[in-house]
Protein backbone atom coordinates (compact mmCIF):
# COMPACT_ATOMS: atom_id res chain seq x y z
CA UNK A 1 0.00 0.00 0.00
CA UNK A 2 1.20 3.55 -0.58
CA UNK A 3 0.24 5.18 2.93
CA UNK A 4 1.76 2.59 5.51
CA UNK A 5 -1.73 3.10 7.40
CA UNK A 6 -3.62 1.38 5.07
CA UNK A 7 -1.82 -2.00 6.39
CA UNK A 8 -3.55 -1.84 10.19
CA UNK A 9 -6.29 -3.10 11.17
CA UNK A 10 -6.89 -0.63 14.19
CA UNK A 11 -5.07 2.09 15.59
CA UNK A 12 -4.23 1.58 19.40
CA UNK A 13 -2.37 4.76 20.28
CA UNK A 14 -2.48 7.79 18.11
CA UNK A 15 0.10 10.13 18.42
CA UNK A 16 -1.42 12.40 20.79
CA UNK A 17 -1.94 9.58 23.42
CA UNK A 18 1.67 8.76 22.64
CA UNK A 19 2.53 11.60 23.31
CA UNK A 20 0.14 12.55 26.71
CA UNK A 21 1.64 9.08 27.99
CA UNK A 22 5.48 10.52 27.32
CA UNK A 23 4.67 13.18 29.02
CA UNK A 24 3.14 11.89 32.06
CA UNK A 25 5.88 9.41 32.56
CA UNK A 26 8.47 11.69 32.01
CA UNK A 27 6.93 13.62 34.57
CA UNK A 28 6.75 11.23 36.95
CA UNK A 29 10.85 9.86 36.55
CA UNK A 30 12.08 13.55 37.37
CA UNK A 31 10.24 13.28 40.58
CA UNK A 32 11.67 9.96 41.43
CA UNK A 33 14.57 10.66 40.27
CA UNK A 34 15.29 14.17 42.06
CA UNK A 35 18.45 15.82 42.73
CA UNK A 36 20.35 12.78 40.48
CA UNK A 37 22.02 12.61 37.93
CA UNK A 38 20.47 11.06 35.35
CA UNK A 39 21.53 8.72 32.22
CA UNK A 40 19.07 7.01 29.62
CA UNK A 41 19.37 4.41 27.75
CA UNK A 42 18.16 3.95 24.57
CA UNK A 43 17.74 0.50 22.79
CA UNK A 44 18.26 0.63 19.41
CA UNK A 45 16.72 0.27 16.62
CA UNK A 46 12.96 1.06 17.99
CA UNK A 47 13.65 2.96 21.09
CA UNK A 48 14.51 5.94 18.92
CA UNK A 49 10.78 7.76 18.88
CA UNK A 50 10.84 6.94 22.56
CA UNK A 51 13.61 8.61 23.24
CA UNK A 52 13.36 11.26 20.87
CA UNK A 53 10.11 12.33 22.60
CA UNK A 54 10.90 11.47 26.32
CA UNK A 55 13.96 13.08 26.23
CA UNK A 56 12.32 16.26 25.34
CA UNK A 57 9.48 15.92 27.29
CA UNK A 58 12.42 16.45 30.42
CA UNK A 59 13.24 20.03 31.29
CA UNK A 60 15.91 19.12 33.44
CA UNK A 61 19.25 17.48 32.57
CA UNK A 62 19.48 14.25 31.31
CA UNK A 63 22.12 12.17 29.67
CA UNK A 64 21.52 10.19 26.63
CA UNK A 65 23.55 7.08 25.46
CA UNK A 66 22.62 4.18 23.01
CA UNK A 67 23.19 0.68 23.11
CA UNK A 68 22.40 -1.80 20.23
CA UNK A 69 21.48 -5.38 20.60
CA UNK A 70 20.47 -8.59 19.16
CA UNK A 71 19.20 -12.13 19.84
CA UNK A 72 21.19 -15.16 18.76
CA UNK A 73 19.48 -16.66 15.98
CA UNK A 74 17.74 -14.16 13.96
CA UNK A 75 14.20 -13.97 14.28
CA UNK A 76 13.59 -16.11 17.51
CA UNK A 77 14.84 -15.46 20.52
CA UNK A 78 13.82 -18.53 21.87
CA UNK A 79 17.89 -18.93 22.51
CA UNK A 80 18.00 -16.77 25.31
CA UNK A 81 21.24 -15.66 24.34
CA UNK A 82 21.83 -11.48 23.33
CA UNK A 83 24.90 -9.76 21.77
CA UNK A 84 26.02 -6.64 21.76
CA UNK A 85 25.60 -4.48 18.09
CA UNK A 86 26.65 -1.28 19.74
CA UNK A 87 27.90 -0.31 23.07
CA UNK A 88 27.50 2.31 25.10
CA UNK A 89 30.04 5.33 25.04
CA UNK A 90 29.93 6.17 28.20
CA UNK A 91 31.17 4.70 31.53
CA UNK A 92 27.71 3.54 33.79
CA UNK A 93 30.06 3.15 36.97
CA UNK A 94 28.14 4.50 39.97
CA UNK A 95 25.36 5.79 37.75
CA UNK A 96 21.49 6.49 37.73
CA UNK A 97 20.66 4.35 34.81
CA UNK A 98 17.38 4.17 32.97
CA UNK A 99 16.62 2.04 30.06
CA UNK A 100 14.09 3.26 27.79
CA UNK A 101 12.34 0.80 25.19
CA UNK A 102 9.36 1.00 23.22
CA UNK A 103 8.06 -2.93 23.77
CA UNK A 104 8.80 -5.31 26.47
CA UNK A 105 7.76 -8.44 24.76
CA UNK A 106 9.49 -11.98 25.64
CA UNK A 107 11.37 -9.76 27.80
CA UNK A 108 14.56 -11.70 27.03
CA UNK A 109 16.04 -7.62 25.52
CA UNK A 110 15.70 -5.94 28.40
CA UNK A 111 16.03 -8.84 31.12
CA UNK A 112 19.24 -9.48 30.01
CA UNK A 113 20.24 -6.20 29.21
CA UNK A 114 19.24 -4.72 33.02
CA UNK A 115 21.45 -7.61 34.30
CA UNK A 116 24.36 -6.63 32.48
CA UNK A 117 24.22 -3.07 32.80
CA UNK A 118 24.32 -4.21 36.69
CA UNK A 119 27.22 -5.91 36.47
CA UNK A 120 29.19 -2.97 35.19
CA UNK A 121 28.46 -1.27 39.01
CA UNK A 122 25.61 1.12 38.41
CA UNK A 123 23.91 2.61 41.12
CA UNK A 124 20.66 1.83 39.83
CA UNK A 125 19.12 0.58 36.62
CA UNK A 126 15.40 0.80 35.75
CA UNK A 127 13.40 0.25 32.59
CA UNK A 128 10.94 2.64 31.51
CA UNK A 129 9.09 0.56 28.36
CA UNK A 130 5.82 2.53 26.30
CA UNK A 131 4.44 -0.80 25.97
CA UNK A 132 4.67 -4.18 27.42
CA UNK A 133 3.08 -7.40 26.32
CA UNK A 134 1.85 -9.19 29.86
CA UNK A 135 0.74 -12.75 27.98
CA UNK A 136 3.98 -12.92 25.96
CA UNK A 137 6.52 -12.56 29.03
CA UNK A 138 9.09 -15.53 29.20
CA UNK A 139 11.57 -13.73 30.88
CA UNK A 140 11.60 -11.69 34.69
CA UNK A 141 11.67 -8.07 34.00
CA UNK A 142 10.57 -5.68 36.24
CA UNK A 143 10.49 -2.14 34.34
CA UNK A 144 9.37 0.69 37.31
CA UNK A 145 7.62 2.61 34.02
CA UNK A 146 5.48 1.30 32.00
CA UNK A 147 3.14 2.95 29.64
CA UNK A 148 0.41 0.72 28.39
CA UNK A 149 -0.34 -3.10 28.85
CA UNK A 150 -1.31 -4.50 25.90
CA UNK A 151 -2.66 -7.97 23.92
CA UNK A 152 -0.49 -9.95 22.55
CA UNK A 153 -1.08 -9.01 18.83
CA UNK A 154 1.38 -8.22 15.98
CA UNK A 155 1.72 -4.15 16.59
CA UNK A 156 3.67 -1.85 14.47
CA UNK A 157 4.22 2.14 14.76
CA UNK A 158 6.64 4.39 16.40
CA UNK A 159 9.71 2.96 16.53
CA UNK A 160 8.06 -0.85 15.98
CA UNK A 161 9.11 -2.64 12.54
CA UNK A 162 7.97 -5.34 10.34
CA UNK A 163 10.88 -6.24 8.86
CA UNK A 164 11.95 -2.45 8.83
CA UNK A 165 8.91 -1.19 7.81
CA UNK A 166 6.52 0.78 9.98
CA UNK A 167 8.88 1.95 12.17
CA UNK A 168 8.01 5.96 11.10
CA UNK A 169 4.34 5.61 11.46
CA UNK A 170 3.04 8.01 14.06
CA UNK A 171 0.80 5.92 15.73
CA UNK A 172 1.03 2.62 17.00
CA UNK A 173 -1.57 0.19 15.67
CA UNK A 174 -2.20 -3.84 15.02
CA UNK A 175 -0.81 -5.04 11.45
CA UNK A 176 -3.34 -6.66 8.91
CA UNK A 177 -2.06 -10.34 9.23
CA UNK A 178 -2.45 -10.41 5.46
CA UNK A 179 0.64 -8.61 5.72
CA UNK A 180 2.84 -10.80 7.76
CA UNK A 181 1.29 -14.58 6.73
C1 LIG B 1 12.26 -5.32 19.70
C2 LIG B 1 11.77 -4.18 20.58
C3 LIG B 1 12.37 -4.50 21.92
C4 LIG B 1 12.44 -6.02 21.91
C5 LIG B 1 11.35 -6.58 22.75
O1 LIG B 1 13.56 -5.02 19.29
O2 LIG B 1 12.25 -2.94 20.10
O3 LIG B 1 13.66 -3.96 22.04
O4 LIG B 1 12.25 -6.45 20.55
O5 LIG B 1 11.26 -7.98 22.61
P1 LIG B 1 11.64 -8.99 23.75
O6 LIG B 1 11.01 -8.50 25.02
O7 LIG B 1 11.03 -10.27 23.27
O8 LIG B 1 13.12 -9.07 23.84
P2 LIG B 1 14.30 -5.89 18.20
O9 LIG B 1 15.27 -6.79 18.91
O10 LIG B 1 13.31 -6.54 17.30
O11 LIG B 1 15.16 -4.84 17.39
P3 LIG B 1 14.77 -3.33 16.94
O12 LIG B 1 14.61 -2.51 18.19
O13 LIG B 1 15.93 -2.89 16.13
O14 LIG B 1 13.48 -3.41 16.16
MG1 LIG C 1 14.34 -3.02 20.18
Amino acid sequence: AEDVKDDLVNVLFTEEQIHGKLAEMAKQIEADYEGKDLLIVGVLKGAAMVMADMARSFTRHVDMDWMAVASYGSGTKSSGVVRIIKDLDIDIHGRHVLIIDEIIDTGLTLSWLTSSLRARGAESVEIATLLRKPDALQMPVDPKYVGWDIPNDFVVGYGLDYREKYRNLRDIGTLAPHIYS
